[in-house]
């Protein structure tokens, strides 16, 4: 075969057909190619060889854009007649294949540029879409389909240079190359000067779709030389830079034009006379000028309108001349101003978006004329006053999404008409009253999120309808009374957030219903009477937050040994500002990373086992009665990076085998029993991270830690002020958790309710150290605080101390039962 490598494609690939259509032959029955049979017997050989060079593979990247869920090729079968193959047309009276259409057959293998494919010279339409073909370059053999109208070779793994060659399809009435430019790997590029051909030569070219294909270098100028026949232009995604220009509004027959997500192209919009026949026009994530023009009004063909270009200024009334607009989507611009009446008369909108603007006022009443919505989105913005109860005509809503406004005043009984609404989302407004008892008749619903408002009251008993909430969000609010028992008919949900509310009285016990629940909220109420143990059955949780309640008694582990262990996805259990009593659990779940038992009333001993890989980071059960020893197997926790327990009863000597924790930052011993020396014993660094160090009111003797204080690298560490501040939190496989800590200031206790990262500080005082402060403390130099009083300290003050130019009176806020400040992912 070497011999024939010099010869023309063509030439070659014949030869090829031979050799096969003899190989074929002697294994296919001598009467299976019938005269009947509209396919030639070559064009049927080049099928099958084609198929053999690919594998299907059920696992390639696009399969959701296929409803297809086998392969069009397993129906090619040697003897039958290939124009009835799945996938193939031909010309009823030649016989040619004249169309391959191979989207969504599940190919999977490099694409052979002698493929036997290119003996088909008759095909008109090929489609080879959605097929992995595995970054294989597209064969400039394409050039060879000389009648091609209609090729799509979209999504289908291609890349690298789209070669030249196919400017020569002279033909070509449609041309899809779009790609997937969030791909692992490499793109697949068009360059200027093939651009350029291929918009010269393509006179025929009414579809042109290039969306993902990377385009960086082109001149978005030479897409004015396209065929005014243009009906489709799509340019979604293409890197193209610079200015598009305007008078692409011109093209007499451009319907569709998508230039979205060219983040540095600027297109600006036409002043007058826009008469432009188009239906569907996209241009977000890029820039169109600082206004939107009275011109707009025009466009009167429009159905789909997407602006998402650093729009100013106000929406022109003339909008409302978009009679036929069903989707108006203008998010993410500067606009403000109210919304123009006009809009009112867009009554086949189904589809508005407003959001990520400075639009101010009320919502109009006149809404209501929008009777097809589905999907209504004015979030983050500065809309103002009551919802119109005239809302409640927008019948077929089913997602209502207004948070981060300032609307006010109770939200409409009329709400419960709006049956169909699946996601309702008012978060961060100015709302007030009672949750309207009518919002159980939304029994589509499944996130309700109504918090950051100022609603009171209690939960409606009659929200046990709504039996397809996954999520209800009803934190930080004034509502009060008792965590109705009906929620537990809720078995959908996955999240429950009550938190910081005034909720009173116990969790009911049938909260155990909840099996789906991942995480619970209920921190920062008046919550009170016993943790109930059906928390057991919650096994998916990660998030148990129940602190800053009036919850007493013993927790539920002393009453049921493995409760804990129950909840083996467990990730953050904080439980602290209780009045919760005797002992703590013994078995922790392995997932936890956070446990925070702080201010209760536990006693006895930590009897704790850690185990080895144990993945705590912070370990809080400062402000209790435990007493013992810290337990040695904590050296088995190497994340932990916050260690507080002040304020116990602990009798223990220096933990100088904490000191190897290599993310330790947070160390809080105050107000123990700890006695003995201070003095590190060995050489090597110690505590490489520590920023806090607490070791005041505890019995402390001898010199000061001179060692350590030589190796707190990240106290030395002058951290310039400036940037925006960051906050220690820890942040799990689904949950964030931001730190407290009680620091103490001039005799007062003050909780951090965010710790910076940038915070550090020394506290000493009241033990018995004694002799000099040593020189060293002075290379400390990003101490917020040191605290050396009441030992038994000798001397001078070093002079070195007055390099500590960053110390300054903590500011913190005075300790309280308060909300700490916790963050989620949502
Ligand atoms: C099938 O395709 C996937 C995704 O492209 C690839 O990772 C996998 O190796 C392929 N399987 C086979 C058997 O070729
Ligand atoms: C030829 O095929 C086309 C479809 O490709 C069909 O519409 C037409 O009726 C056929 N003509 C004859 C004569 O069979
Ligand atoms: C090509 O095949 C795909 C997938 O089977 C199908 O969705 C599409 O309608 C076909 N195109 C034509 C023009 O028949
Ligand atoms: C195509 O070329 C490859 C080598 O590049 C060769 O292995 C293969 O047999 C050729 N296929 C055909 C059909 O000629
Ligand atoms: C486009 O290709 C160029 C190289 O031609 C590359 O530098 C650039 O990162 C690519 N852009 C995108 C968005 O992929
Ligand atoms: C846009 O341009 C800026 C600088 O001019 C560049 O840093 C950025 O990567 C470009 N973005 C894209 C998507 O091409
Ligand atoms: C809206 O419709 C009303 C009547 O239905 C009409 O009077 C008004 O001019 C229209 N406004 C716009 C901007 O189209
Ligand atoms: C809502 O629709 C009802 C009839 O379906 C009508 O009586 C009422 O006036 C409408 N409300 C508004 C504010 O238009
Ligand atoms: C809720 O539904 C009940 C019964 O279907 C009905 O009586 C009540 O008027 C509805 N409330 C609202 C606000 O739609
Ligand atoms: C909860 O469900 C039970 C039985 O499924 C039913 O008796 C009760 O009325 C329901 N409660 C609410 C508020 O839906
Ligand atoms: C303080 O130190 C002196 C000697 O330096 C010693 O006599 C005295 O007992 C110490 N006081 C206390 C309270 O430890
Ligand atoms: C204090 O800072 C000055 C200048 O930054 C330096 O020369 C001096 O050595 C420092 N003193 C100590 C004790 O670190």
């Amino acid at each position: 075969m070497r011999i024939f490598t010099k010869l023309s494609a063509p030439l070659c690939l014949l030869f090829v057909f031979l050799c096969l259509k003899t190989a074929f032959s002697s294994s296919i029955h001598a009467s299976s190619f019938s005269t009947t049979h509209l396919c030639s017997h070559e064009e049927a050989l080049a099928l099958l060889q084609f198929k053999t060079s690919f594998s299907i593979n059920y696992t390639i990247p696009y399969p959701y854009y296929c409803v297809e869920s086998y392969s069009k090729i397993e129906s090619w079968k040697e003897g039958t007649d290939c124009c009835s193959w799945d996938g193939v047309s031909c010309d009823n009276v030649t016989g040619h294949v004249i169309a391959l259409n191979l989207s969504c057959s599940f190919l999977y293998g490099t694409f052979p540029s002698n493929s036997t494919l290119f003996f088909l010279r008759n095909l008109q339409s090929l489609n080879l879409s959605l097929n992995d073909f595995r970054l294989s370059k597209i064969p400039s053999e394409i050039s060879q389909f000389t009648r091609l109208k209609h090729l799509d070779v979209s999504f289908s793994r291609f890349s690298s240079q789209v070669p030249g060659e196919i400017a020569h399809l002279p033909k070509l009435v449609s041309l899809n190359l779009s790609n997937d430019p969030y791909s692992d790997s490499s793109d697949l590029i068009l360059e200027t000067a093939i651009l350029k051909n291929l918009v010269h030569n393509l006179s025929e070219v009414r579809e042109l779709v290039l969306s993902g294909v990377n385009m960086t270098s082109v001149n978005p100028r030479f897409f004015m030389n396209l065929s005014s026949s243009l009906t489709t232009l799509d340019l979604w995604e293409s890197a193209l830079r610079g200015n598009f220009p305007d008078s692409i509004f011109c093209f007499q027959n451009l319907k569709k034009f998508y230039l979205s997500g060219n983040r540095n192209l600027t297109i600006d919009l036409p002043n007058s006379n826009w008469s432009s026949p188009l239906q569907r026009l996209y241009l977000g994530d890029m820039d169109c000028g600082k206004r939107l023009r009275e011109s707009v009004g025009d466009l009167k063909s429009l159905q789909f309108l997407r602006l998402g270009c650093n729009l100013e200024g106000s929406i022109p009334a003339s909008i409302g001349n978009l009679s036929q607009l069903t989707y108006l989507r203008i998010s993410s611009n500067n606009l403000s101003g109210q919304i123009p009446t006009s809009l009112a008369n867009l009554t086949q909108l189904t589809s508005l978006d407003l959001s990520d603007n400075q639009f101010s006022g009320p919502i109009l009443a006149s809404i209501c004329n929008l009777r097809q919505l589905t999907s209504l989105d004015l979030y983050f913005n500065k809309f103002s006053r009551q919802i119109p109860s005239s809302l409640a005509n927008l019948t077929q809503l089913t997602y209502l999404s207004l948070f981060h406004n300032q609307f006010s005043s109770p939200i409409p009984a009329s709400i419960g008409n709006l049956r169909q609404l699946t996601i309702l989302v008012l978060y961060s407004n100015n709302f007030s009253g009672q949750i309207p008892p009518s919002l159980a008749n939304l029994t589509q619903l499944t996130l309700l999120d109504l918090s950051h408002n100022q609603f009171s009251g209690p939960i409606p008993a009659s929200i046990g309808n709504l039996r397809q909430l996954t999520s209800l969000v009803l934190h930080s609010n004034n509502l009060s009374g008792q965590i109705p028992s009906s929620l537990a008919n809720l078995t959908q949900l996955t999240s429950l957030d009550l938190s910081n509310n005034q909720f009173s009285g116990p969790i009911p016990a049938s909260i155990g219903s909840l099996r789906q629940l991942t995480s619970l909220y209920l921190d920062s109420n008046n919550l009170s009477g016993q943790i109930p143990s059906s928390l057991a059955k919650l096994t998916q949780l990660t998030p148990l937050e129940l602190s800053n309640n009036q919850f007493s008694g013993p927790i539920p582990a002393s009453i049921v040994p493995d409760m804990f262990l129950a909840l083996q996805n467990l990730e953050i259990l904080d439980l602290s500002h209780n009045n919760l009593i005797r002992k703590i659990p013994n078995c922790l779940p392995k997932s936890l990373s956070v446990l925070n038992l702080q201010a209760n009333y536990f006693d006895g001993n930590i009897a704790f086992g850690f185990p080895e890989g144990c993945g705590l980071r912070n370990l809080n059960l400062h402000g209790n009665q435990m007493d013992g020893l810290l337990p040695r197997s904590l050296v088995n926790c190497r994340m932990l990076e916050v260690l507080d327990v002040g304020n116990n009863n602990i009798s223990d000597t220096f933990p100088h085998w904490l000191e190897s924790l290599p993310h330790l930052q947070v160390l809080v011993l105050r107000s123990n029993k700890f006695h003995g020396s201070v003095q590190s014993k060995k050489e090597s660094p110690s505590f490489p991270k520590l920023r806090v160090l607490d070791l005041s009111s505890n019995y402390f003797v001898g010199a000061l830690p001179v060692r350590y204080i030589e190796n707190f690298n990240a106290m030395m560490d002058p951290h310039k002020d400036g940037g925006s501040p960051e906050y220690m939190m820890v942040s799990t496989r689904t949950n964030y958790y931001q730190y407290s800590l009680v620091v103490t200031w001039k005799g007062f206790e003050y909780e951090l309710q965010k710790i910076l990262t940038v915070f550090s500080s020394i506290h000493l005082s009241n033990n018995m150290f004694e002799g000099e402060i040593p020189d060293v403390m002075g290379k400390l130099s990003s101490l917020k605080g040191l605290n050396l009083s009441h030992n038994n300290l000798t001397g001078h003050i070093p002079l070195s101390l007055g390099n500590l130019t960053n110390l300054e009176c903590q500011s913190g806020r005075k300790m309280r039962k308060a909300r700490r400040l916790v963050q989620r992912r949502s």
